[in-house]
């Protein structure tokens, strides 16, 4: 029997990297699982609802929610992971690629935590978990619109708690240095400083998202904010 036992999560990104660490390390504390990803994977978790979603298009998401809480009876838990990243110049970046990254990291977020919301509140005790980055509280140099999308999921969690404290849902970012991922490889992440060795793994910032998740009920962890010691703090 663990804290989580029971409780369902749904989780935005889960096919690989950090979100597919986050639903294993919630699997094995017998969380029941809704997975987004546009493949679908459903990581060979059982009983999992795992579907292809993409999360900029509010009625696949609207349709993923509806099929884990027919599924599992509800919604407890939504960890708001999906994201993109390109790495560069600001005008060298393509207009797809600032599309891509606001659509998928902020208005992906908007869209799963809108649709989720009200089975969160049903049960009286939910969480959302924000995937956001280190790029969510500060500039960092050539991610401009990579970090505006941090940022907007930043304050848009941090503005939710206001308004959810009362309902015991509580709002938390998540925002975690460099993360030994694929995390835009192809969009020039490895060209900048962000690749370092000794980065963190996914597990490890799973790790942190379970104890935000397993907190009493008495409070609530609104940021956590956790680097590699190869990566400086930028002040
Ligand atoms: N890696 C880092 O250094 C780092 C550091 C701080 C914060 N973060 C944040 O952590 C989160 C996860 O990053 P990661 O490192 O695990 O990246 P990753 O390994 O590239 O995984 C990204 C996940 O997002 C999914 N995804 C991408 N676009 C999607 C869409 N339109 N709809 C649904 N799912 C989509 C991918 O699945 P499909 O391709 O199957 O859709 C995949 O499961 C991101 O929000 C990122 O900004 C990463």
């Amino acid at each position: 029997m663990t804290e989580l036992e029971g409780k369902v999560a749904l989780i935005t990104g889960a096919s690989r990297g950090i979100g597919a660490a986050v639903a294993r390390q919630l699997a094995a504390a017998n969380v029941k699982l809704g997975l987004a990803s546009r493949s679908g994977d459903d990581l060979g978790i059982e009983h999992a609802v795992a579907r292809q979603c993409d999360v900029r298009d509010p009625r696949q998401v609207d349709a993923l929610v509806a099929a884990v809480v027919e599924k599992h009876g509800g919604l407890d838990i939504v960890v708001a992971n999906a994201g993109v990243g390109a790495y560069g110049r600001f005008l060298d970046l393509s207009p797809e690629h600032l599309d891509e990254m606001i659509d998928v990291n902020v208005k992906g977020t908007l869209y799963a935590v809108r649709s989720a919301l009200p089975h969160l509140v049903r049960g009286g005790e939910g969480d959302i978990v924000t995937i956001a980055s280190e790029a969510g509280r500060r500039g960092l140099p050539y991610e401009a619109v990579y970090c505006a999308s941090k940022f907007a999921q930043v304050g848009f969690t941090r503005a939710l708690d206001h308004e959810l404290r009362e309902s015991g849902v509580r709002c938390t970012n998540v925002c975690p240095g460099g993360v030994a991922t694929d995390f835009a490889l192809e969009a020039g992440r490895g060209r900048t400083h962000d690749v370092l060795p000794g980065m963190m793994s996914a597990d490890d910032v799973a790790e942190v998202v379970v104890f935000v998740l397993t907190r009493p009920r008495n409070h609530r962890i609104l940021e956590t904010a956790f680097r590699p010691m190869t990566e400086p703090s930028w002040g």
